[in-house]
């Protein structure tokens, strides 16, 4: 996490700069900072809390930045010390002539920072990126060249990093370098850029190179040169970025998060379009690249995800299970990667990322990559480093997500699993086709449902209005809304901070079933099918024990009003298909009860959209 955005040339420094951190904020929001080079001397300019800070000090500070031609900046996700002014990048050295901005985690810090106070460094702040500071400051007064001095402080770091460096003695000029963390490059006419990621640049230029590990590129206004880590000049490609400038607007809603979850009937049609013609048409994905006969045997998948993506997955193995007959494990990448697993060239590995970034969710990648997995990429972004490892790759094209609480993505997501199980179950013949055509009859039909939904939105804003003062809330659900059941619970958690559990229903009586009372709602996800009498007497146990009873459901049964106290309808659809609708509700009632409560909606306290750091 953590976004930083470097500039040098002739347009206003600090405006380029603040309008690229804009662009970033989904990186991190809870402090921001720039440095530039003016009027002879370094100037470093931060701010504790929103990017609005640092822009409304910078506007104050006009006149003491306007002469300015090369700077760097930052947006930070705290790892190392509070959020505070102190602890908020780009950092500096004794004299202060040089400053740092750093993306990712200096994992030998602690070493490194004591070696260097006991050559002299001062530090004032407690993060791992204040060494580099020093470090590259050592080196600099060593050799006088501030890229070599960069290649030899590099070297002595471990962990994860980008970097831009600039030095009050090195006219217009930064330094950019990058290991295991996103950086580019972007080329302009008398002016060039370096950023986290693509949306930073854009809206200046459509020519970027990508950074490759170690390298290290030199910045001037006219000139971008880029250096391998042993200092031989290299030529790297220069792509041309997909990508066309766009104001993100929230269109008339009151917050992204509410126009996400209107968008999603579109981002369903727009997922099926090109796939799947008709409920009598085979499914196309031809995103999949292994061939039929592998296909046909494959015997295991593993699938790794963080989150909602983990949650997505966890829906994505019912589906693949029921329809192809192939067992699926699911794992948090943060867990798979720290242990001993069998993965190896005769598993299909998936890793779902809306951002394609996740630190942990590459790793695990990598690591099976490496084993001779073929590796299957369902993300938001095919330009990320996760598309970049990818045998295979299915973009979900759910558009920009800017709340930082995943919901369009989440949907397009299951939309890719549906896609590839019904693709298996073709090629496998593992599925009944009638049972198939009413799968492929529904998904067609469900964003006009979905849509539905959406237009009867008050009993959802009353149920949240009733329910915003409880502590805590658990969701329950059985077979394949299980994972609904999770998604909700994080949802409601991340934006509105009250505590909430998803469980499996028929596990609340092994132990949770001793939390419940009077003032604990007990949210019952009842959607018909398989398991439907089931939860519903999961539902009467907790009825029994006096909870607060609320169900989301499908069925028409006018019982269900005896039983429970709130009751959410929603439009019938196959069980299969039920947790794409099922999760709408539960993505609103968060909503509304984070809005009501007052919250920080988009942007909720401690998180960040893009999770860089293990
Ligand atoms: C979702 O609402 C969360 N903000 C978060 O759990 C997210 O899903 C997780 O960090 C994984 O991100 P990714 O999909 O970009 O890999």
């Amino acid at each position: 996490m953590c976004g930083i955005v470097g500039y040098v040339g002739d347009k206003s420094v600090c405006e380029v700069l603040t309008g690229g951190l804009s662009a970033l904020e989904y990186r991190g929001y809870d402090s921001s900072g720039v440095a530039v080079i003016a009027d002879n001397e370094t100037k470093i300019y931060k701010a504790e809390g929103k990017l609005q800070n640092l822009k409304d000090l910078l506007a104050e500070k006009q006149n003491e930045v306007k002469t300015a031609r090369v700077g760097i900046g930052h947006i930070r996700w705290a790892t190392h010390g509070i959020p505070n002014e102190i602890n908020a990048h780009p950092h500096t050295n004794n004299d202060g002539k040089l400053a740092v901005v750093h993306n990712g985690i200096i994992e030998n810090y602690k070493e490194l920072r004591a070696k260097l106070e006991q050559q002299g460094a001062i530090f004032h702040s407690e993060t791992d990126t204040e060494t580099v500071a020093h470090l590259v400051s050592q080196k600099y007064n060593e050799t006088h060249d501030l890229k070599e001095a960069v290649r030899l402080a590099t070297k002595e770091l471990e962990g994860a990093y980008a970097l831009c460096i600039i030095h009050k003695d090195v006219k217009d000029t930064i330094i950019a370098t990058r290991r295991n963390a996103p950086l580019l490059i972007g080329l302009g006419e008398g002016e060039n850029f370096a950023a986290s990621d693509v949306p930073a640049i854009i809206e200046h230029t459509k020519r970027a190179i990508y950074l490759d590990d170690n390298e290290i590129a030199v910045l001037t206004p006219n000139s971008v040169d880029v250096y391998d880590s042993d200092n031989n000049k290299i030529n790297p490609k220069v792509e041309l970025l997909p990508w066309e400038p766009i104001t993100l607007s929230k269109m008339g809603y009151k917050h992204f998060m509410l126009k996400e979850i209107h968008e999603q009937p579109d981002v369903i049609r727009n997922f099926l379009s090109g796939k799947l013609h008709t409920a009598d048409s085979k499914a196309i994905l031809n995103e999949v690249k292994l061939d039929k006969e592998s296909l046909k045997n494959l015997n295991r998948i593993q699938v790794v995800a963080c989150g909602t993506s983990l949650h997505a997955a966890i829906v994505g193995k019912y589906i693949i299970e029921e329809l192809c007959n192939i067992p699926v494990d699911v794992e948090a990448s943060s867990e798979y990667i720290y242990r001993t697993t069998v993965t190896d060239e005769h598993t299909l590995v998936i890793g779902v990322s809306q951002s394609g970034e996740t630190a942990d969710t590459l790793t695990a990648v990598k690591q099976s990559k490496a084993r001779g997995s073929h590796i299957l990429i369902i993300t938001n972004r095919p330009d990320s480093a996760m598309a970049r490892e990818a045998d295979s790759l299915i973009p979900v094209d759910a558009g920009i997500e800017v709340s930082v609480a995943a919901t369009k993505s989440y949907v397009a997501q299951l939309m890719a699993f549906y896609m590839l199980a019904i693709h298996l179950a073709e090629i496998k013949g593992s599925a009944d086709e009638n049972y198939l055509k009413e799968i492929k009859n529904e998904l067609l039909v469900l964003p006009q449902k979905i849509e539905l939904l959406l237009t009867k939105k008050e009993k959802i804003q009353k149920c949240s209005r009733m329910y915003s003062s409880s502590k805590n809330f658990i969701f329950i659900a059985r077979g394949i809304n299980f994972a609904t059941a999770l998604e909700g619970a994080l949802k409601l958690k991340e934006i509105s901070y009250i505590n909430a559990t998803g469980y499996p229903a028929g596990e609340l009586k092994h132990g949770p079933i001793a939390m419940l009372d009077e003032t604990l709602p007990v949210l019952s996800i009842m959607m018909t099918g398989k398991v439907y009498e089931k939860i519903l007497s999961n539902a009467q146990e907790s009825k029994a024990r006096n909870a607060r009873m609320i169900a989301l459901t499908d069925s028409t049964d006018e019982k269900l009003e005896d039983l429970f106290d709130y009751v959410l309808n929603v439009p019938h659809v196959h069980e299969l298909i039920s947790p794409m609708m099922a999760i709408v509700p539960l993505q609103l009632l968060a909503y509304y009860i984070a809005e009501f409560l007052g919250k920080d909606v988009d942007q909720p306290r401690n998180l960040a959209k893009s999770v860089t750091v293990e």
